[in-house]
């Protein structure tokens, strides 16, 4: 095991942004990741799963205690009849297990593909995107539980998916090693998703998963800032999740708001919509920081920006978006307390 100290974690996140960590452990197999849990319990540090950093805003201060830093990448699949179960450690780049998936012209996470992140952030995270998530594909993750040192076995059941939520993220001491995804090998594309469904309408067949891997890529270019001067880590804030009396008053108040009826009788309403066409936010910068152009929920930081920077743009637009709506929305990326 590589124990490092005082190393720059900007490098290794998508923002760019953020401070040194006291200590730093690349985690390569299950018996590292044991040994790393265990250094922190002798130590009494706080502990901090880092995966491919596409979803985090790390403080200037760092982090005062020990990052492990996932690289846990195997792969296999094996065929269990009807579909087939794709195994990879947790440190394995969603990309990749995307790409498996549809080399072997298997279903589920085509949706999903061009998505950062590696596969135990797509569990912590319960990603989500173009009509899909990650939830339905799940069958079980391998965990170390970090108070104890006990390895434990989460079943779907135990995972509580929701709405960019999950087990792993509420219970951050259960550090993922492995996890086993369920994928069929026929199903029906899902393409109802208004930019998937654009595409299809403009001609395009879509006929394999890889089919629509490519498409999802290729509207995700568009809409997400790529250069490589600028950080980001996608939608900053989740969309909120709002009673239908104030969807109904909202839409009264903003013809033409877009309102997405949930199961339990809550409405989910695109956030990007409301600081698009309720407040012409699109390209609002304050400093370094701004609300990308293009798709604004999205932030984007110029390089050297600071996560004091971040913060003071995500409050503001906190606070604007409450003044309209009297909606308190909530961050989507995660953020680490200095500690
Ligand atoms: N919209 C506007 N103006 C814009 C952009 C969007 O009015 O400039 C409105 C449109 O009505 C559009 C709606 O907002 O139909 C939704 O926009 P979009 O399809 O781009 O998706 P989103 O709700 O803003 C979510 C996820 C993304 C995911 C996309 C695509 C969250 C927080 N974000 O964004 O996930 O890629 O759907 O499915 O749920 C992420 O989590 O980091 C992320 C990028």
């Amino acid at each position: 095991m590589n124990v490092e100290t005082s190393v720059p974690l900007a490098p290794l996140t998508t923002f760019r942004i953020g401070g040194l960590a006291r200590v730093y452990i690349p985690i390569h197999t299950e018996e590292e990741a044991e040994s790393a849990v265990a250094l922190a319990r002798d130590r009494g540090l706080p502990l901090f799963v880092l995966g491919a950093g596409s979803n985090i805003l790390i403080p200037d201060s760092g982090f005062d205690g020990v990052v492990l830093h996932m690289q846990m990448r195997e792969m296999t699949i094996e065929d269990r009849g009807e579909h087939a179960e794709l195994i990879a450690g947790a440190g394995a780049l969603w990309e990749d297990v995307v790409d498996a998936a549809c080399v072997h012209g298997l279903h589920g996470i085509e949706n999903l593909a061009g998505i950062p992140g590696t596969l135990g952030g797509a569990a912590v995270q319960n990603i989500g995107a173009y009509g899909a998530e990650f939830a339905p594909v799940f069958a079980y993750a391998d965990v170390l539980d970090s108070t104890t040192g006990a390895k434990r076995r989460i079943t779907k059941e135990e995972a509580l998916f929701a709405y960019r939520t999950s087990t792993f993220k509420q219970h951050s001491e259960l550090v993922i090693t492995r996890i086993a995804l369920t994928l069929k090998k026929n199903a029906s594309l899902h393409t109802q998703y208004a930019d998937l469904a654009q595409v299809v309408e403009s001609g395009v067949a879509l006929a394999t998963p890889a089919d629509v891997a490519k498409v999802v890529r290729a509207i995700r270019a568009r809409k997400f800032p790529a250069g490589k001067d600028e950080g980001t880590a996608g939608s900053f804030f989740k969309n909120p999740i709002i009673t239908q009396a104030l969807a109904a008053s909202l839409v009264e108040q903003f013809p033409g708001l877009p309102t997405f009826p949930l199961e339990n009788g809550m409405v989910k309403i695109p956030l990007a919509w409301i600081l698009d066409h309720v407040l012409s936010l699109k390209g609002y910068a304050k400093g370094p920081v701004r609300l990308y152009e293009k798709q604004p929920l999205v932030l984007v930081a110029q390089a050297g920006a600071r996560s004091a920077d971040v913060d003071a743009l995500a409050n503001d637009i906190c606070a604007r978006v409450y003044e309209a709506t009297q909606i308190t929305i909530e961050r989507e990326v995660e953020t680490i307390s200095a500690r």
